[in-house]
């Protein structure tokens, strides 16, 4: 585990973009977080989300995203539109992990999919995690069947770097995982306008 060199990340919320906010996840996101992450689609998607998802694990996740943010081992966001900031529509988060590098995760309520949404709110997480910098690099992937998101990290500079497989809690065995990398340089130079 990386000693946090970034004094506190959470400091930095709320984080807008131009349509929305990244802000500190609160208990008054349980309802919206049950609803999403209780939606097969979304739960089939994501590692570590079981199916079914009650208000009790939304309620837990929150408390371990409040207690990652409070360490400053990682950032937890809720992503809200700018119009309407207490309703949560999707949630990005970022954890260290060994020197140099930190694993970033994320899903979208299904009515707000297609939107550009999780481009614009994982593009505004990116920034918020190089902040540290001991951060020079973000790993991510997706189960190799969800090409929307590998298409959302292909749009953001992630390139891949092999096949594994990871163990999915909602359907309970082992699913083909494209693993994949986001090299700090590489952003910087994308956001730059250096890399087409
Ligand atoms: C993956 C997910 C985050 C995408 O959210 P989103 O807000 O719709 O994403 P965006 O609109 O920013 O971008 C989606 C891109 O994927 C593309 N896409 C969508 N479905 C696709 C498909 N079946 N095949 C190929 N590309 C697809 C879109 O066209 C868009 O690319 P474009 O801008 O070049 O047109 C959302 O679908 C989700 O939360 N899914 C369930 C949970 C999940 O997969 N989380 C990530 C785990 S790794």
């Amino acid at each position: 585990m990386l000693t946090p060199a970034f004094p506190d990340w959470s400091a930095a919320l709320p984080a807008g973009t131009r349509r929305l906010v990244l802000r500190a996840p609160t208990f008054d996101d349980v309802p919206r977080i049950a609803l999403y992450a209780g939606d097969a689609k979304v739960a089939r998607m994501v590692v570590a989300v079981p199916h079914p998802y009650s208000q009790a694990h939304a309620s837990a996740f929150v408390g371990d995203m409040i207690a990652t943010n409070q360490s400053g081992s990682g950032l937890g966001m809720a992503v809200a539109r700018v119009r309407e900031s207490a309703a949560l529509v999707g949630l990005v988060s970022f954890t260290l992990q060994e020197a140099g590098s930190a694993t970033i995760g994320w899903w979208f309520g299904p009515p707000y999919w297609g939107r550009g949404f999780a481009t614009e709110a994982v593009e505004a997480a990116i920034r918020l995690a190089f902040l540290n910098p001991a951060v020079d690099r973000l790993t991510a992937g997706a189960f190799a069947e969800n090409p929307a998101s590998l298409r959302v990290q292909e749009k953001l500079g992630f390139v891949r770097t092999g096949l594994s497989e990871r163990t999915s809690l909602a359907r309970s065995g082992m699913v083909a995982h494209v693993d994949t990398v986001l090299h700090r340089d590489a952003f910087m130079a994308r956001r730059a306008g250096f890399v087409p």
